[in-house]
């Protein structure tokens, strides 16, 4: 694979409340240490960057937790670094995690004026009881002024894409009250949804409450349905499914989410952040920087690394993970890049194993992709197994 890196993440670890659901690495601070924190992400991008090859750079992904509590001006400083050290492509994609309401959001002008072109906003509902059951911070009220302010910023060019991610299938929800969030949001304009069915995590407040009898456990059938009912909800606002749980207008689907999904190196930083990247003698390296807040940084202020995650990844388990997110993708797993990293053999294997699916009709093949067919999605876990 060419190891020159074009992608890079950066996880800003902190929330000002943690949502009951949420199985992310945050952490809630009462002061958040940005300016602290922006030393230690610069310390690490120089370390990591030290041994890598990069390619003027495709897209920059700033996750996490809340990266619109950071700032403008240290968004700034991180794209200042990489431009320097790597340089960016043209019209790079640079996208920010944003939570709604003024005060978690900040100024997304300025975020724009930073460079940032791509919002990414977790609206997750525009409906106040869903909300407090989801126990976000925002109510619809702050979901619909981050989506104004939103819309407005697309119309004037400021920002290229924007979306909004949605949780279903939370209990009590009916269709009809997804038709109406999904109409709600994709009115201000929006060019992308991420659409989530309500995962319970274990050790969250929320795995325990529904462990209690508290809360209802979401229903699978139901949250099934909707997945299904998603495209057709989707398609009057323009917008297509490209991966189970994405959809966007054309020319809009998430470029740094498609370079995981197709396999790309991309280095990434910050608490819990989890990169990709080249490694002599291995199809590559795959690490994880340890979650905890505090041992991050107190390593990172001695200029040591702090994971606990670090795993060579040979050609088997890239050829499953190609599979495993290749297959969520409408386009299909692309066959000739996957001939191309892996070798013929491995293509001619995959073809040979996926004929039983192609017979059944859950798969498809054309123009050197392999598919999914749309009824076969909700099996999609055992056909990859079948695959792999
Ligand atoms: C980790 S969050 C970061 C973005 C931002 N802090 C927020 O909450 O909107 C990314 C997205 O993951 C989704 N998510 C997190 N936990 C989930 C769960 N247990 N079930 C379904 N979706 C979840 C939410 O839609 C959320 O917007
Ligand atoms: S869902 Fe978002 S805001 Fe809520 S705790 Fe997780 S990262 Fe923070």
């Amino acid at each position: 694979m060419n190891p020159a890196i074009r992608h890079v993440y950066v996880h800003f670890p902190y929330c000002l409340h943690r949502c009951g659901y949420c199985d992310f690495a945050t952490t809630v601070a009462r002061v958040i240490p940005r300016e602290r924190y922006l030393q230690h992400i610069l310390t690490e991008l120089e370390m990591r960057a030290e041994s890598q090859q990069f390619a003027p750079l495709e897209t920059v992904f700033f996750g996490g937790g809340t990266p619109s509590l950071w700032g403008p001006a240290a968004i700034a400083a991180v794209l200042d670094w990489l431009n320097r050290r790597a340089g960016f492509a043209e019209a790079p994609e640079i996208t920010l995690e944003a939570n709604p309401g003024a005060l978690e959001s900040g100024d997304l002008a300025a975020y724009a004026t930073a460079g940032i072109t791509r919002v990414s906003v977790g609206i997750q509902a525009l409906h106040d009881a869903r909300l407090r059951a989801l126990d976000r911070l925002h109510d619809a009220a702050a979901a619909r002024q981050t989506l104004a302010q939103l819309g407005d910023l697309l119309a004037t060019g400021r920002l290229r894409s924007a979306n909004a991610d949605l949780i279903f299938g939370v209990p009590g929800q009916t269709l009809l009250d997804l038709r109406t969030d999904v109409a709600g949001i994709l009115d201000y304009g929006l060019s992308h949804l991420s659409a989530y069915s309500l995962t319970v995590e274990s050790g969250t407040p929320l795995a325990a409450q529904v462990k209690r009898g508290l809360v209802a456990r979401p229903d699978d059938d139901l949250q099934a349905t909707m997945l299904d009912a998603l495209p057709g909800l989707l398609a009057p606002y323009g917008l297509a499914r490209y991966e189970v749980s994405n959809y966007a207008r054309p020319g809009h689907p998430s470029r740094h989410n498609l370079a995981y999904w197709t396999g790309r190196y991309y280095l990434a930083v910050g608490v819990g952040a989890h990169g990709f990247l080249p490694e002599p003698g291995a199809l590559g390296l795959r690490y994880g920087n340890s979650r905890k807040h505090e041992r991050w940084m107190a390593a990172l202020a001695e200029r040591q690394l702090c994971e606990d995650l670090r795993e060579s990844i040979d050609a088997d388990q890239h050829h499953d993970e190609r599979l495993l997110t290749g297959l969520r993708l409408t386009a299909g797993l692309d066959l000739t890049a996957l001939a191309r990293d892996l070798g013929d053999d491995r293509r001619e294997a995959l073809e040979l194993r996926a004929r039983p699916g192609l017979e059944r009709g859950d798969l498809w093949r054309n123009d050197g992709y392999l598919g999914v067919t749309p009824h076969a999605l909700g099996r999609l876990d055992s056909l990859i197994a079948e695959l792999a």
